[in-house]
């Protein structure tokens, strides 16, 4: 089985720039044409949160138009940028989501990895972190097949990256949420999204990964007070592939770049 992932997508209604400066839906069109492109074809497209700039609906509309041309099944879950309200009716043919509840968070059982999206989004707040429901719901799901292999998706990345600026705005109630990890050794992988950059880290007896940003990614500043700035380098997205009972895991980027070279 083969997944893409793509993150942070940060869509602004048409006709705008996020932070004045950052064509995200351009940047979308462009990796959706390339994930198209991808052979063998992904069977399923994972989008880790922040899909709306500002959780607008005509930022969902845009969204929407632009996943459109996506020949891949995908499955979303919101981010700090996103609003609950208006992502649940731009999806409300998405019949994994419920039309109504306080989280988007699910379990899709379609394939030989079992798919867990929890909610880890508190409304009005940067920061994410998981309630005493969500935590027992997630303990609960996962305790339903313990012996299939398990992708846990969510936004916010359960883990201190070292860059300064992500590591303030990163997630609360993390030892708790190790504990449930624990408790799960079937979860392969962790896939996050929110710090718009490839970080991997060990968690809970797996291993938690952040996506990059199909737009804007954090810069690299590892100084201790570092810089609250992004980048625009070549955005980037994941490839989750299953092979032999073993997920690998491929950081690549979007864009048009030359070769591929014969090596002789
Ligand atoms: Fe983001
Ligand atoms: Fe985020």
């Amino acid at each position: 089985m083969l997944i893409a992932q793509i993150s942070d997508l940060h869509v602004t209604p048409k006709g705008r720039l996020a932070y004045e400066r950052v064509d995200t839906p351009g940047m979308l069109k462009t990796a959706v044409a390339q994930l198209n492109r991808i052979v063998p074809r992904p069977d399923l497209v994972l989008i880790t949160g922040d899909l709306a700039a500002h959780g607008e609906v005509d930022a969902y509309a845009n969204l929407r138009e632009i996943l459109a041309d996506l020949e891949i099944r995908y499955l979303v879950i919101g981010g700090n940028h996103d609003d609950a309200r208006n992502l649940r009716a731009a999806f409300s043919d998405h019949g994994y989501l419920s039309a109504e509840g306080d989280y988007i968070q699910y379990a899709i059982d379609d394939y030989p990895l079992r798919i867990v999206a929890v909610d880890t989004v508190v409304p009005g707040q940067v920061l994410g972190s998981l309630c005493d429901g969500r935590l027992a719901w997630l303990d609960r799901t996962l305790t339903e097949k313990p012996s299939t292999p398990t992708l846990l998706m969510m936004h916010h990345a359960p883990f201190l990256t070292g860059l300064a600026h992500s590591d303030l705005l990163c997630m609360e109630r993390v030892d708790e949420l190790e504990q449930v990890v624990l408790r799960h050794p079937q979860i392969e992988r962790i896939l996050c999204g929110h710090v718009h950059r490839a970080v991997q880290v060990r968690f809970g007896g797996t291993f938690a990964s952040a996506c990059p940003s199909t737009a804007h990614q954090s810069s690299v500043d590892l100084r201790e007070h570092g810089e609250d700035m992004f980048t625009l380098e070549p955005p980037g997205f994941q490839l989750h592939r299953w092979h032999n009972q073993r997920l690998f895991s491929y950081t690549l980027n979007v864009g048009d770049f030359e070769g591929p070279f014969p090596f002789h």
